[in-house]
């Protein structure tokens, strides 16, 4: 199959490493010719890796480099490709503007693909005069190395091309998860309770950062909240907190914290900027760091020390929920959120079988008590889903 990838950044070099892996050819185009010869050396770099550590034959290497090929425009990818993946900025405008050039210039039975985050589908396919035959395909990074690929069906998305595209992120050796076109697909909105009420743990001065870090970790989690807004970007993870508190109506739940903002104008983005939640040198992580001067926690009498029962338990008690939400909003079926969960996220076991664990009675009755607990907003965010709800009271 011939591949277009658009964009040859983080994830478009990646992208194109797995479907050259996976035996296809590839087309890859950006707007900047430089970011091409980038994207080429990181695609090498990464088939270079996968030698040394043994995992690809040289010889498959070679072919797989092969394989590769600059397009210097879009009508050029657009003329050979079977399927195209976008995978530029993360800008609506510029999506729908690249949409709108593909659908004139691809063949009438190509499919064209976006590795969107958190952007709607349905609205980057709607330019188009072929929305059945849009998906989203959005793949984790590092792609090469992450198994999950959640595969975005939009209102207007034909049964045929879901089918196509789950097909073919399997012949990547990828395991593909069908999901709605909804705010955070799966991952991005599962886990917010993740880092958002360790948030909260250190706003409301309950418990200290390194603590939440702990008992998350200590759980099996396997990065605590904080040292994962570090790795990923405080500003990064923040905007997406941001899209999804608009996206569900500034629901209590997706509040984004003070804290968080309060870092990303302080310039205390994480590992990129040297220090986050914990200072950084080249070779790894040196401690905590103190808070900004200029945040201003609700709770000032910091030092809390909640345990770490307490602490892991409302995490996963509100992941669970999110969960349960979105099954009511019909996002997907537990089994595939389960699945999302593990390979998107690391977490140990999935939201429905963490709930299977504890039994839905104590998962109800702990959210009923944090509903009642002094926490700012609880009683809007720890209200059960309707859902879980009617499962718990049968
Ligand atoms: N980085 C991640 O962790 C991650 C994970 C999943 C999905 N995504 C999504 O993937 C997409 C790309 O993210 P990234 O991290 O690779 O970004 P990046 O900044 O590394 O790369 C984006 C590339 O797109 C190019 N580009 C800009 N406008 C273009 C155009 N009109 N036509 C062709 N190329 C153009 C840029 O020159 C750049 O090389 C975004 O939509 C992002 O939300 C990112």
């Amino acid at each position: 199959m011939i591949v277009g990838v658009v964009g040859a950044g983080t994830m478009g070099a990646g992208i194109a490493q797995v479907c050259l892996q996976a035996g296809h050819e590839v087309l890859l185009y950006d707007i900047d010719d430089a970011a091409i010869g980038r994207g080429r050396e990181r695609v090498e770099a990464g088939l270079e890796r996968g030698v040394a550590r043994g995992r690809v034959p040289a010889d498959d290497a070679a072919a797989a480099r092969a394989r590769l090929r600059n397009a210097h425009t879009l009508d050029a990818v657009a003329a050979e490709a079977d399927l195209v993946i976008e995978a530029a900025l993360e800008d609506i405008e510029l999506k729908r503007t690249i949409f709108r050039a593909l659908d004139g210039l691809a063949r009438p039975d190509a499919i064209l693909a976006t590795n969107t985050s958190a952007l709607s589908v349905g609205e980057i396919a709607a330019v188009t005069s072929r929305p059945g035959r849009v998906v989203g395909l959005h793949f984790f990074n590092p792609a090469p190395a992450m198994a999950l690929v959640e595969v975005v069906a939009a209102d207007a998305t034909a049964a045929e091309t879901v089918d196509r595209a789950v097909a073919f992120c399997r012949g990547l050796g990828k395991t593909p998860v069908v999901c709605a076109d909804s705010p955070g697909f799966i991952v991005n909105r599962v886990i917010r309770p993740f880092t958002l009420e360790a948030l909260r743990f250190v706003d409301a001065g309950e418990a200290a950062i390194e603590d939440v870090d702990e008992a998350m970790e200590a759980a099996g989690y396997p990065m605590g909240p904080f040292r994962l807004m570090d790795l990923v970007g405080i500003d990064v993870n923040l905007a997406v907190a941001r899209s999804l508190y608009a996206a569900f109506d500034e629901a209590p739940r997706f509040r984004p914290s003070p804290l968080q903002s309060a870092m990303v104008e302080a310039g205390r983005l994480g590992r990129k900027t040297g220090i986050g939640f914990y200072r950084y040198a080249a070779d790894g992580a040196l401690g905590i760091a103190d808070l900004p001067t200029t945040y201003a926690p609700a709770h000032p009498k910091s030092g809390g020390a909640a345990p770490a029962a307490r602490i892991t338990a409302r995490i996963e008690l509100a992941i669970i929920n999110e969960a349960y939400h979105a099954v009511d909003e019909q996002v997907a079926e537990p089994p595939d959120i389960d699945r999302a969960m593990r390979l998107g996220a690391g977490h140990p076991k999935g939201p429905f079988e963490r709930a299977g664990d504890l039994g839905l009675r104590v998962v109800v009755e702990g959210l009923a008590r944090l509903a009642r607990s002094h926490e700012p907003d609880a009683a809007g965010r720890f209200t059960p889903a309707e859902g879980l709800w009617r499962i718990a009271t049968i």
